[in-house]
């Protein structure tokens, strides 16, 4: 059997981050070694507790830390409209096992859990990039036992945070700046897929037939706020766990990605030049496409294999 693929996550769940995080923890090809999570959707407190709250759902023994409670410079914004005021409305999970929390912060357990690995670790971030940035000024002797850093964020074209911007830049764009700036490897799953990776209601109806996990985020779902469920859910996260696991489902282009700090209007914008206009080396590869009936499939296959 071929070895599994070492990652960490960097979370903040988050409704979406929720779907990713069951597929990862429940595919045969990935081992997690570690989850680190990041004020994002709601306060770092909130989705670090969702995160054990989850692993419990499951039983799942992984070390989890806690990262950064706000971006490195710009004030805090949340998206809790969209996935509720604790971060996962709709279920009633029991507490989370704070015996998974560990003393260290998420640079730390991070910085160990990377250098104390044999292979090379693959980064997967859902969430804002600040606990990333800090690891790499922080420890960049990491670097070279990086294997990629796959994540969900940025966007080819618009936003849905600001105009130009998708939420996990916008919320630290500084941040996104020292990672795709950093010369480790970049996978960008942005909204130019995640607005193509929908669960439409007839899906998330066969989903909750499925197993415990499959009843567990229907009702997610119902709350999951956006455009609603009969527009289709996007399953942004699970873009970036979907690239890992089957990058065929994918058109990727290698280009040069730059982050927007300082426009008014623009800031958080990821620069993605596809025609090489700024004539910089590529940093990133970025999804540009996703097939969107091989994704659904995938993903009901993928949550067939949860409890
Ligand atoms: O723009 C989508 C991203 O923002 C996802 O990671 C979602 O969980 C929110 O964090
Ligand atoms: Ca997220």
């Amino acid at each position: 059997m071929n070895k599994k693929l070492p990652i960490i996550i960097d979370t903040d769940p988050g409704i979406d981050d929720a779907v990713a995080i069951a597929v990862a923890l429940f595919s045969e090809k990935l081992d997690v070694k570690l989850i680190t999570t990041v004020a994002g959707n709601v306060s770092l407190e909130k989705v670090t507790m969702n995160t054990l709250k989850l692993l419990k759902f499951w039983n799942k023994k992984i070390p989890v830390a806690q990262g950064a409670s706000e971006p490195l410079i710009r004030p805090s914004m949340d998206a809790s409209n969209v996935h509720g005021n604790s971060g996962m409305d709709g279920y009633d999970f029991e507490d989370g096992d704070l015996s998974l929390l560990l003393k260290e912060n998420a640079v730390e357990a991070m910085y160990k859990t990377i250098m104390s690995c044999e292979e090379k670790i693959t980064i997967m971030p859902i969430g804002p990039l600040t606990n990333i940035a800090l690891l790499l000024k922080v420890y960049p002797q990491v670097k070279k036992k990086i294997e990629e850093i796959v994540l969900m964020g940025g966007s080819t074209t618009r936003g849905n945070k600001g105009v130009m911007s998708e939420f996990n830049i916008a919320v630290d764009p500084e941040a996104a700046k020292i990672v795709f700036s950093s010369g480790v490897p970049i996978v960008m799953a942005g909204l130019d897929v995640g607005w193509k990776a929908l669960v439409y209601p007839e899906d998330s109806a066969q989903i909750k037939t499925f197993n415990r996990t499959g009843d567990m985020l229907y009702s997610l779902f119902q709350h999951y706020r956006g455009r609603g469920l009969k527009n289709g859910l996007k399953m942004y996260d699970t873009c970036a766990v979907a690239y890992l696991l089957k990058p065929e489902m994918f058109e990727v282009a290698h280009t040069f990605v730059d982050i927007e700090l300082v426009g008014a209007l623009t800031a958080g914008t990821t620069v993605v030049d596809l025609k090489g206009y700024l004539k910089q080396t590529e940093n990133a590869k970025v999804c540009v496409d996703i097939d969107q009936e091989m994704f659904k499939n995938w993903l009901l296959n993928a949550l067939k294999k949860c409890i």
